[in-house]
């Protein structure tokens, strides 16, 4: 049996499996994000231990078959860790703006070649010089920086490890290189000594240690293996390991991931390019920082559920027009102070008009970054739908339709990070990347051709209200 732990922003999820890969149990537990400031977005790393034991324990079963467990987690967070291992303030997430100027500073044509990306605001290095700049008693006690999950690695094993597609996000690594980045560390007045050491995804990055085995109901000892960023291990768990292979994530953040052929870097375009969970593998996408999260705010904002929002039937666009830069954009504005804004409401703009149009905004995102990964030379042949958002029949239609591709839904609940993790514990003790083979396909979601010119139409309005809002701030 193998263990995969995701750390995403909203939960932890547990996923058990059998050696075939067959779901024996899975389990979550919430976490929350806190935002003390706009375009600040912070969670207590602490609480990510008492998330792991509770689902853990959720499982519900016995765990002594247990041979290896895998991590994903939410990228770019910066969690400061001192001396005694523990985290010295919240850790500030991947969709925290407040380094803009940092990141402004930092993003050279150096640290572009180096990294192959922008040195975007949510970035980890452009995090820890504000930190530094800001709360130099905290950084004065700062042993060592770590990604999130990475953190709850140290916690089970006691090691200070991440793996290359995590290390990816941090503006830090030599990503063509798979290695951190000594000129860049050096820039920032670090070096290796505050940064983990490097494994592969799929290699083992250390042991389970004893008080929290027997805590957990794990055997001792059991292997951890590097794991990877979420998305990377979304790709593990849905078979975008070939070129031209990806998916759609709908989830908090919205992601658009495609396996490449090398190393494809082209920050231009606001592209993240990055390494695969796999040795000699690479993968490019595009984010957009709030897409169910938008679909949230409108849900709390109106009274009802994102789920209930989620269920209008498909439609040609209407008037209304959403922007869902709730806290800035990434792929392909990198634009970190821009805002939301909702355009043409009348009086009869409703709740379900204002959800239509939110998840409307989020296809048009989608196709911006579809385009910017185009614009690279990229090809992208195939793409699964998964995340939470994906749940919604009409959500998945209009971002086909944007899109113009046809979405493959994957048979089953668990084609996501969670089982990625669990295919990179069984490559750690032994398995092939044969283990990470594309889901079975329940069903595959076509765009409405018949709202072809409307979507076009639309996705000019969303286009030229982007530069609009930019303008009048
Ligand atoms: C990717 C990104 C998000 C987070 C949270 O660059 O910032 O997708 O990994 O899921």
């Amino acid at each position: 049996m193998y263990l995969g732990l995701d750390l995403g922003t909203s939960s932890l999820k547990a996923l058990l499996v059998d050696d075939a890969q067959r779901v024996v149990a899975e389990a979550s537990a919430p976490l929350t994000v806190q935002r003390p400031r706009d375009g600040w977005a912070e969670q207590d790393a602490a609480t990510w231990e008492g998330a792991c034991r509770d689902a853990v324990r959720g499982l519900g079963a016995d765990l002594s078959g247990v041979r290896a467990i895998g991590l994903a987690g939410h990228m770019h967070g910066a969690t400061l860790v001192g001396a005694d291992d523990r985290p010295l303030r919240p850790c500030l997430l991947w969709n925290d703006t407040r380094a803009h100027a940092q990141a402004a500073a930092m993003d050279d044509a150096d640290a572009r070649r180096i990294t192959g990306n922008i040195v975007f605001p949510g970035f980890t290095a452009p995090k820890v010089a504000w930190v530094r700049e800001t709360e130099p008693e905290i950084w004065d006690r700062c042993v060592r920086v770590l990604l999130p999950k990475d953190y709850l690695r140290l916690w089970l094993t006691g090691d200070a490890v991440s793996e290359m597609s995590d290390a990816s996000g941090t503006a830090w690594l030599d990503t063509g290189a798979r290695d951190w980045s000594d000129a860049l560390l050096d820039r920032q007045g670090m070096s290796r000594d505050h940064m983990p050491s490097l494994v592969e995804g799929s290699a083992p990055s250390g042991r389970l240690r004893d008080a929290v085995a027997d805590d957990l109901g794990l055997p001792r000892g059991v292997v951890v293996a590097g794991g990877a960023g979420d998305n990377a291990a979304a790709a593990m768990g849905t078979g975008a390991v070939a070129p031209g292979r990806g998916f759609v994530s709908l989830g908090t953040s919205g992601v658009l991931f495609v396996s490449t052929a090398a190393h494809a870097p082209d920050p231009e375009s606001a592209v993240h390019a990055f390494c695969h969970a796999v040795p000699g593998t690479w993968h490019q996408m595009g984010v957009i920082l709030a897409a169910a999260d938008s679909l949230e705010w409108a849900a709390t904002l109106t009274g009802r559920t994102a789920a209930d929002l989620g269920s209008v039937p498909m439609a040609p666009p209407g008037r209304t027009l959403f922007l869902p830069y709730l806290g800035g954009e990434r792929t392909p504005h990198n634009d970190a102070a821009v805002r939301g804004a909702a355009l043409g409401l009348e009086h009869a703009t409703g709740a379900e008009a204002l959800g239509r149009a939110v998840m409307e905004g989020v296809a048009f995102a989608f196709r911006d970054s579809l385009d910017a990964l185009r614009g690279t030379g990229t090809r992208v042949d195939d793409l699964l739908a998964v995340g939470g958002g994906a749940a919604s029949e009409t959500w998945l239609r209009m971002v086909a339709t944007a899109l113009d591709m046809p979405l493959s839904v994957p048979a089953g609940g668990a084609f996501g990070a969670a089982l990625g993790a669990c295919r990179l514990a069984m490559m750690a003790d032994g398995a092939g990347v044969d283990v990470a083979a594309p889901p079975p396909v329940e069903r595959v979601v076509e765009p409405a051709g018949d709202l072809r010119g409307a979507y076009d139409d639309a996705q000019a309005r969303y286009r030229a209200a982007y530069a609009a809002v930019k303008a009048v701030g």
